[in-house]
């Protein structure tokens, strides 16, 4: 077992209606969320024991799973009993929330339609997705070679795990090379995100992000659009070039597991941690702990 191995750590796991212990958290080899990736998950914090837009979450897990043609077989009120359960099972209040569903073994092959939708809720503790000190001085993308697929190429808008195998080789090459994460660009070219987070844009004081029209329109982008229309700072949601990032000041990522994390490198281009990030970081950060 390597260090660190997820199968091997203390605690408990939801699993299709019970709270078993971690280690015996389990599926079989011919399961066909394995093989064929019918498989969606989310990615939640609670921060002082609440899960921060739990319902959303649970919400969009349905949806994810409703737009891989698979049937979920609990509400998002049961989601959300569920994770409210795992939680206080595990005695965590600071946490990260990790619910996925996939089809079971009951059927293998490309046809799925006998398989069972299984459920499974892990949580634990996890305070920072990147280092304390590459978020302080922001952290470097390098431009991926992979592609944000065209709409009626994949099932972009949900959270289906097929969708990260060219995540995880992006973030692969780029940490190959010293960066610390991967940016996307979309299969027109345009900037898109990170590999597990969307970005945001300073240019002349004005906010601009990527319309997620082939990308997963995240939760935490969300948040900082209204965070930024209450703080009155100019939006624009727009298709932005990879050449406009030379007329850019400020660069930040926002992701349920990344927060407000400020970039200080892409490529050879680098950006300051600016005001704007600075307020809207921080601005989110108390919102997040807000009851
Ligand atoms: C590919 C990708 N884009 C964006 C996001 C940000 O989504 P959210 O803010 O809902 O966590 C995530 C994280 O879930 C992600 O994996």
């Amino acid at each position: 077992m390597a260090a660190g191995d997820f199968s091997d750590r203390d605690g408990l796991i939801w699993m299709d209606g019970e709270i078993i212990p971690w280690r015996d958290a389990k599926v079989h080899v011919l399961t066909h969320g394995l093989h064929y990736a019918s498989s969606v998950f989310e990615g939640e914090r609670a921060y002082d024991d609440n899960i921060f837009r739990m319902h959303d979450h649970s919400k969009r897990l349905i949806r994810s799973a409703e737009l891989i043609d698979m049937q979920m077989t609990l509400t998002a009120e049961e989601l959300d009993t569920a994770k409210r359960e795992i939680l206080e099972a595990n005695k965590l209040t600071n946490a990260y929330i990790r619910p996925i569903a996939w089809r079971g073994s009951e059927q293998l092959g490309i046809s799925a339609q006998a398989t069972k939708t299984h459920v499974a809720i892990a949580c634990w503790d996890w305070p920072s997705y990147f280092s304390p000190e590459a978020r302080e001085k922001g952290i470097s993308l390098q431009t991926s070679k992979w592609a944000a697929p065209m709409p009626n190429t994949a099932t972009t808008a949900s959270k289906a795990a097929g969708l990260y195998a060219t995540h995880t080789m992006s973030k692969h090459s780029a940490e190959a090379k010293g960066y610390t994460d991967a940016l996307m660009l979309d299969y027109r070219g345009y900037v898109a995100e990170a590999t597990g987070a969307n970005i945001f844009l300073v240019q002349d004081g004005v906010l601009r992000t990527p319309d997620p029209d082939c990308f997963l329109n995240g939760l935490t982008r969300q948040t900082v659009l209204s965070l930024a229309e209450e703080l009155k700072i100019p939006t624009e949601i727009c298709h932005i070039k990879p050449e406009e990032l030379k007329n850019t000041q400020e660069v930040f990522l926002t992701g349920t597991a990344a927060e407000v994390t400020a970039v200080g490198k892409i490529d050879d281009l680098e950006f300051s941690v600016g005001p704007i990030t600075r307020q809207l970081r921080d601005a989110y950060e108390s919102l997040v702990r807000q009851r």
